[in-house]
């Protein structure tokens, strides 16, 4: 069971193997992943003009940035793109509009194609470009749903997912966490649908068929947003509500009803939140993430509907990201440990207030069993929270690793300096980078300031720079554990030895997180007709709870359990979020028999998909055929 890989390693090993250009002169503050010259001239803000075609699977109009040069012989500008046709730039400069020249550089693969726009000698410091585009119908951000894609299956639906480097293949622009932007869009759409974005959304907007949106806080690109679909709103409290579609509405207002007190404990522990409202967007199961921390607007998969709110740390984690990440960004995806472990942190934090510590200690467990099986297959010089990065994919380059290893960082420092003390540093640490982007290193600068420098301090630059530059977990790390899971898996194995009956099992009163850690501690050699009286009697096969499934169905494909493959095949057409899916598909392909039986699978329901969930898991195939 140890083999079973985690969606994102597989991700990296890919991007890991594949041949690239050392580079000598590494400089951990650079963005390798864009094109743009952001040190000669940085964007300020976005204007866009929108027509969402679903006949064609398109967005067709106008982006105009507003650039400030700061290097005065600049010549050209250098924007990201990605499968974008141009059809004309020209700048805008005192009220005047002219054409200006522009060429597409060469492609690569990962991150699309540079536009280089020439720059007319003499022009000011301050200017408008405005450019006339259309996006590809295969759009790496864009996911195009037909009606049958849909919960409600009589409206086409499109939404974008731009972190980390897929911005770029719907707007051209400077694509890296490193610069903000402010935004207004104007979206025209099918009168019937609503369009919604990473902006001011507003609740009561009639649906008119043409939208406008403001987004005053200036945010990196990868927090570009957009969705058009047949949603409607609920309200959750006063500065929170779900914007869904109608079949999943009285659902999704029961399962996020905590939602307004969530983000009321998040002000009260790291300082104002900065955003206005805070609503979510449930999504059809083809959305590829848990959900994205869109400002004031999260995009969130439907797998967390379970009925029971036991899978809503999701929307902690994506809550807490308005302050880390949205309002202090990582200067670079190198640094994607201080969006995300500093995420994680504060979502535990957030559990362990609303619901309780037994709860955030079952779901530590968890996250630490998988940041295991992760630190077994990332190559060590990537296990560092901030490794060397210049090369791979920035998705997911490290699996699990910048969130739990990254979590456990924090802790680590929260028990030496003390929560009180800890809390405080945090609270002034979102007030002193607030709207701005941070590296590793400005973190360790910072923490040593306020409180490594500190006389008596209990903790070294050394010993905590072991976490950030070092691969593996230190050893004076703390150890999550829980007594619920300690004691699911002395059942699990009480149980596989014929010494308890599963009747015994108080599984009823189990959470989720029980039962799913029951069955990662089953052993290894667990005979066929003892799993199919577990499914009969716990229903595995038909759960509901998605990461049940994926527990479940990660099991069944490992150990070959072919009387659940019927169920395995409709939990992959079920979802399409990554997390649950691609290790199914990856544990099936190691099985030693059924490498093809997960392609053809995996060639049935990819249409279903979105395009970055096709290309991980293709890629996570190519792997599993690889190491073969
Ligand atoms: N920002 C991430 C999603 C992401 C990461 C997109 C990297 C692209 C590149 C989001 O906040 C996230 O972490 N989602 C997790 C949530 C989970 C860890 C609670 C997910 O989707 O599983
Ligand atoms: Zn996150």
């Amino acid at each position: 069971m140890q083999r079973t890989l985690t969606l994102v390693s597989f991700l990296f090993f890919v991007a890991c193997s594949q041949d690239s250009e050392p580079v000598d002169d590494y400089d951990p503050a650079r963005d390798y992943f864009t094109f743009s010259n952001t040190s000669a001239i940085v964007t300020e803000h976005l204007a866009l003009d929108l027509d969402v075609d679903f006949e064609a699977s398109e967005l067709r109009g106008f982006a105009m940035l507003s650039m400030r040069r700061v290097d005065p012989t600049l010549s050209e500008v250098v924007l990201d793109t990605r499968d974008l046709s141009v059809g004309s730039v020209a700048i805008i400069e005192d009220g005047q509009s002219a054409p200006l020249e522009f060429r597409f550089g060469e492609t690569h693969a990962a991150f699309g194609t540079p536009l280089h726009i020439a720059l007319p000698a003499g022009t000011g410091d301050r200017f408008d470009l405005m450019i006339e585009y259309t996006t590809s119908p295969k759009s790496t951000a864009l996911q195009w749903l037909p009606p049958e894609l849909t919960t409600g299956g009589k409206h086409p639906m499109v939404f974008s997912q731009s972190q980390a480097v897929h911005a770029r293949s719907w707007v051209p622009l400077q694509d890296t966490p490193a610069i903000r932007i402010t935004y207004e869009a104007t979206i025209r759409t099918p009168a019937s649908l609503l369009a919604v974005m990473s902006a001011n959304n507003d609740p009561l907007a009639p649906r008119s068929g043409e939208y406008h949106f403001d987004m005053p806080q200036p945010i990196p690109s990868y927090l570009l947003a957009l969705a058009v679909g047949n949603f409607y709103f609920a309200p959750l409290g006063d500065d929170t509500g779900v914007y869904t579609e109608p079949e999943m509405l009285d659902a999704s207002v029961y399962e996020f009803a905590d939602t307004q007190a969530m983000l009321e404990q998040a002000e009260a522990m790291f300082g104002p939140y900065d955003w206005g409202r805070y609503d979510l967007l449930i999504l059809p199961p083809s959305f590829p993430y848990g959900g994205m921390e869109n400002p004031r607007l999260s995009f969130i998969t439907p797998s967390l509907l379970a009925g029971d709110r036991s899978l809503v740390s999701v929307i902690a984690h994506e809550l807490a990201h308005s302050w880390s990440g949205n309002l202090v960004t990582n200067a670079t995806w190198r640094d994607g440990w201080l969006n995300e472990g500093m995420t994680s942190y504060i979502e535990s934090r957030l559990m362990e207030v609303i619901y309780d510590e037994a709860r955030v200690d079952e779901e530590r467990v968890l996250m630490y069993r998988e940041l295991l099986l992760d630190l077994e297959r990332v190559p060590e010089p990537m296990q560092a929270l901030a490794p060397r990065l210049d090369a791979a994919d920035p998705d997911g380059f490290q699996g699990m690793i910048a969130y739990t290893k990254g979590q456990m960082f924090l802790e680590y420092l929260e028990h030496a300096f003390g929560r009180d003390a800890f809390d405080e540093f945090l609270a002034a640490y979102f007030q002193e980078f607030a709207f701005g982007t941070i590296t590793t290193e400005q973190f360790l600068d910072y923490l040593d300031v306020k409180l490594l420098g500190q006389e008596g301090a209990p903790l070294t630059r050394a010993q905590v720079e072991a976490w950030t530059f070092e691969p593996g977990l230190p050893e004076d790390a703390l150890i999550p554990t829980s007594t619920n899971l300690d004691n699911a898996a002395a059942l699990a194995d009480s149980w596989a030895a014929g010494e308890t009956a599963l009747e015994e099992i108080p599984v009823d009163d189990w959470s989720p997180q029980a039962t799913i850690h029951f069955i990662n501690s089953l052993p290894d050699d667990l005979a066929h007709d003892r799993l199919a009286r577990l499914d009969a009697a716990w229903n595995l096969s038909q759960t509901r709870n998605a990461e049940i499934g994926r527990t479940w169905f990660i099991q069944v494909a490992t150990r070959r359990y072919t009387d659940a493959y019927d169920a395995l095949e409709a939990h992959l057409n079920r979802y399409g979020r990554g997390r649950l899916i691609a290790p199914v598909y990856v544990a099936l392909a190691e099985n030693g028999q059924d490498r093809e039986l997960s392609l053809d699978l995996f060639k049935r329901a990819q249409g279903a998909y979105h395009p970055i969930a096709v290309s991980w898991i293709g890629a996570a195939l190519e792997a599993a055929d690889a190491s073969r």
